[in-house]
């Protein structure tokens, strides 16, 4: 496999968990779309939402994109949950989804020791009802985009990464 393999789904789905279990169990290093756009900007997303809005948070993940098709190979890039929307995402690699059904993702998230700062640093997890609206929003669209999908639920993240390596083999 030499191409990029980018994790997409849902805030809260296991995208950060997986990407850890591919780290340990092959040669690929990951990358995070939110860790880099918090690192060029020295502030949380949190923040960034708060001082300058969603509009300009969608635009770091656009110059961010820009730079995955450019420059990046051989890398698990995990994104955050709206950056599927960025154009031309199968330019940058094979696109695996992870689906779950909403109310398995936010048990996920409560059950989780740090369930509290988990939910604190997703602004738009901050109101469940607006948050069910864009995961129905959303989803058929997450299932159009990916060449790959993988049901994480009740599944460990190591189970899910060997999933992810048998399914995503054929894609040389
Ligand atoms: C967002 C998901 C978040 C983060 C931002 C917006 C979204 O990432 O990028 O809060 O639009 O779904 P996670 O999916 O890692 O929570």
């Amino acid at each position: 496999m030499s191409k990029n393999i980018i994790l997409i789904g849902f805030m809260g789905v296991g995208k950060g968990s997986v990407a850890r279990e591919v780290i340990k169990n092959s040669d690929y290093i990951a990358i995070d779309t939110d860790d880099l756009i918090e690192s060029m900007e020295n502030r949380k997303i949190k923040k960034i939402f708060e001082e300058e809005g969603e509009t300009y948070f969608r635009d770091l993940e656009k110059k961010v994109s820009l730079w995955l098709k450019s420059s990046v190979k051989n890398t698990l890039i995990s994104t955050g949950g709206g950056f599927y929307k960025q154009k031309n995402l199968k330019d940058i690699g094979v696109v695996v989804l992870l689906d779950s059904p909403f109310e398995s993702i936010i048990k996920r998230i409560k059950k989780h020791p740090n369930a509290v700062r988990k939910l604190k640093k997703r602004p738009l997890l901050s109101d469940l009802k607006k948050a069910k609206e864009l995961y129905d929003e959303r989803r058929p669209e997450y299932l159009k985009l990916a060449d790959i999908v993988i049901d994480v639920t009740n599944k460990s993240a190591l189970d899910c990464t060997k999933e992810l390596f048998k399914k995503v083999k054929k894609y040389g």
